[in-house]
């Protein structure tokens, strides 16, 4: 038997996080989790509960009250929320819109840390996110700042698109303004761990930075892993 490890993939939105930490995971044999989801589901319910502009403490309380399931599957992960399935609800341009800002509130982020600490106790655990290697999971053994330029994330996001909903233009103001909304934030913010390894895959294929991980895996494991 191997010795697990953790991984924590942390950078900006359409850096590769979720496609490199799904495939690492796979690789690895590990649990891939995706931390984003959980905010985009808190996110989903405040909007449905009309709580958009509502007290910070008003979408805390809605939080705990959520039961928030990530269920491995085979195109990537399903999210439930109180057993519904909000998998593709999550991704509207709406929670888009609202998710840094419910991100932002300290009560909900010490809940969901502390689920997300629960689900990583046993190690094998990918996990990426903004807040993995600096909060979450200080002590993860192989830590990854993954980021792109601007341009290039929301070239790559645009192509996931039916092309109907953004323009490539809108695409990149989202995600420069989501950026800054997760750097600067007081709780939290997005930052790269002093001990991170940073990868700029703006002219890398996924495969690339699939193989860089792997080979930091590797290094801390002291094991082939093919
Ligand atoms: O997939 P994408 O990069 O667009 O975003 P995501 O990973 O699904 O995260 C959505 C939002 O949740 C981010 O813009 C952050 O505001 C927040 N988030 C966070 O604050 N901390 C995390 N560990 C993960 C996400
Ligand atoms: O999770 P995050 O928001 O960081 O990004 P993602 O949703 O995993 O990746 C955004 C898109 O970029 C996906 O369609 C990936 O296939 C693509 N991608 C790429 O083309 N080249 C890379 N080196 C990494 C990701």
């Amino acid at each position: 038997h191997d010795p697990k490890i953790n991984i924590a993939i942390d950078g900006p939105a359409g850096a590769g996080k979720s496609t490199v930490a799904r495939l690492v995971a796979e690789k690895m044999g590990y649990i891939y989790v995706d931390t984003g989801a959980m905010y985009r589901a808190v996110t989903l319910k405040a909007l449905e509960s009309g709580l958009k502009d509502g007290p910070p403490e008003a979408i805390s309380a809605l939080a705990r009250g959520l039961q928030i399931g990530l269920v491995p599957a085979k195109d990537g992960q399903r999210v439930s929320v109180n057993g519904d399935d909000v998998t593709d609800l999550i991704r509207s341009i709406e929670v888009n819109r609202t998710v840094s800002m419910v991100a932002q509130i300290e009560d909900v982020r010490k809940l969901l840390v502390d689920k997300q600490q629960h689900m990583a106790a046993s190690k094998g655990v990918v996990m990426d996110g903004r807040d993995i290697g600096t909060q979450v999971l200080p002590d993860a053994e192989v830590k990854v700042f993954l980021t792109a330029s601007a341009r290039m994330r929301a070239e790559r996001r645009y192509k996931e698109m039916d092309g109907t909903a953004m323009t490539l233009d809108e695409l990149e103001l989202d995600i420069q303004r989501r950026d800054r909304m997760d750097a600067e934030r007081e709780v939290s913010p997005l930052m790269r761990a002093d001990d991170a390894v940073l990868i700029d895959s703006t002219q890398l294929s996924i495969h690339q930075v699939v193989d860089h991980i792997i080979d930091l895996c590797k290094e801390q494991i002291g094991k082939e892993i093919t």
